[in-house]
């Protein structure tokens, strides 16, 4: 890096990660945003919404030329087709899209209803859950950010798969709230106002997007995974319902992922009571708590959405993967 700080760009800055990723960029001590574009080809740039944000300029890959890392925060599709021109042009990317989240090109068609748009890049992209991906991510050129959902659900669930404290004959459920910001700044009947306040719904009960990016990364498909709109702006809260290998304990489940987090500088695993979004929110931690109800241990995390579930991890996965602090920016 010349003079020790990261040129960034962001590219879809007018969306709600994108505006995320500028307030975290604005507090970091190594890294600063010098590029900031919308994705969409030849919209009009918008005026800032406070006078302390940015411009955001239309797209212009030209623009990229000495930048370090580019973060794309594009819908799905779309971003596969920029990461290709920024790779090219020689800039490292984070896609926070699921464009590169699925290894299997045929998985991500019957997923996202088209042709994978850059399937060769498939191979090259590193899966950015942080915690469990530093290695890969040093030197990594394409990162795959996680969606945000899989985070809060693989962070709890991956160790305890790991250390053979889940009965792999029965089945994980995975029951998930999410604040409406989860869906993206464009207007839909269901994330709209009036039907979102003071309401609270089950959505793609069974075949949600999230699923097989869920089950790839955990390698096995019992997993059930229903998830639901809270009235809320951020958060996810996800509970699991673990079904314990022969004679695991709630206690001890706790103790795998105490042991395995100890270390981390935002993964909270509580000792006693339960995580809340309260907690979480604004914050790039996840907190997760454990207790025993019935013949289930029942693991609960808690995230933002937009910060560790997009934008927060995005700026720990540039951070390690230009060897700058990991918490840089995120404190
Ligand atoms: N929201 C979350 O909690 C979350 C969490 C994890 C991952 N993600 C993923 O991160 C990405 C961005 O999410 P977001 O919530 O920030 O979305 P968003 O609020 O809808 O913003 C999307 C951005 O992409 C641009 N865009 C829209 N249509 C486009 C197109 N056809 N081609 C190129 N650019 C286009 C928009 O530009 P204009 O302003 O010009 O319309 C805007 O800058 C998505 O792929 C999403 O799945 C989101």
């Amino acid at each position: 890096l010349r003079n020790g700080t990261a040129k960034v760009a962001i590219l879809g800055a007018s969306g709600y990660t994108g505006r995320e990723l500028l307030h975290l960029l604005a507090r970091h001590p190594a890294a600063r945003a010098e590029v900031v574009m919308t994705s969409r080809e030849g919209s009009v740039p918008e005026p800032p919404e406070l006078p302390s944000d940015p411009v955001v300029d239309s797209l212009d890959l030209r623009r990229l030329d000495g930048i370090d890392v580019a973060f794309l925060c594009a819908p799905h599709g779309a971003s596969a087709r920029l990461a290709r021109q920024v790779l090219d042009a020689g800039t490292r990317v984070i896609d926070l899209s699921a464009d590169f989240r699925l290894r299997d090109a045929r998985l991500y068609a019957e997923t996202y209803g088209e042709a994978h748009p850059a399937r060769e890049l498939l191979g090259r992209a590193v899966y950015g859950l942080t915690e469990h991906a530093r290695e890969h991510l040093e030197g990594a050129r394409l990162v795959a950010n996680p969606g945000c959902y899989p985070t809060s659900i693989l962070l709890p669930l991956l160790p305890l798969l790991q250390h053979g404290l889940v009965d792999e004959g029965a089945t994980v459920i995975a029951d998930s709230k999410s604040g409406v910001s989860g869906a993206g700044k464009a207007l839909t009947e269901r994330t709209h106002f009036g039907n979102v306040h003071d309401n609270f719904l089950a959505y793609k009960v069974g075949d949600h997007r999230h699923l097989p990016e869920i089950q790839q990364q955990a390698g096995t498909d019992r997993i059930v995974f229903v998830p639901h709109l809270l009235p809320v702006f951020r958060g996810i809260l996800s509970t699991l319902y673990v079904p314990p290998a022969r004679g695991t304990t709630a206690a001890q489940a706790r103790a795998c992922l105490e042991e395995v987090y100890a270390a981390e500088p935002f993964v909270r695993v509580y000792g006693t009571g339960l995580p809340e979004l309260r907690a979480v929110v604004g914050t790039n931690f996840c907190d997760i708590g454990v207790a025993a109800a019935g013949d289930r241990i029942v693991v609960i995390s808690a995230i933002d959405n937009l910060v560790k579930g997009a934008s927060g991890q995005a700026v720990q996965n540039m951070n390690v993967m230009l060897g700058l602090e990991e918490t840089a920016g995120l404190r």
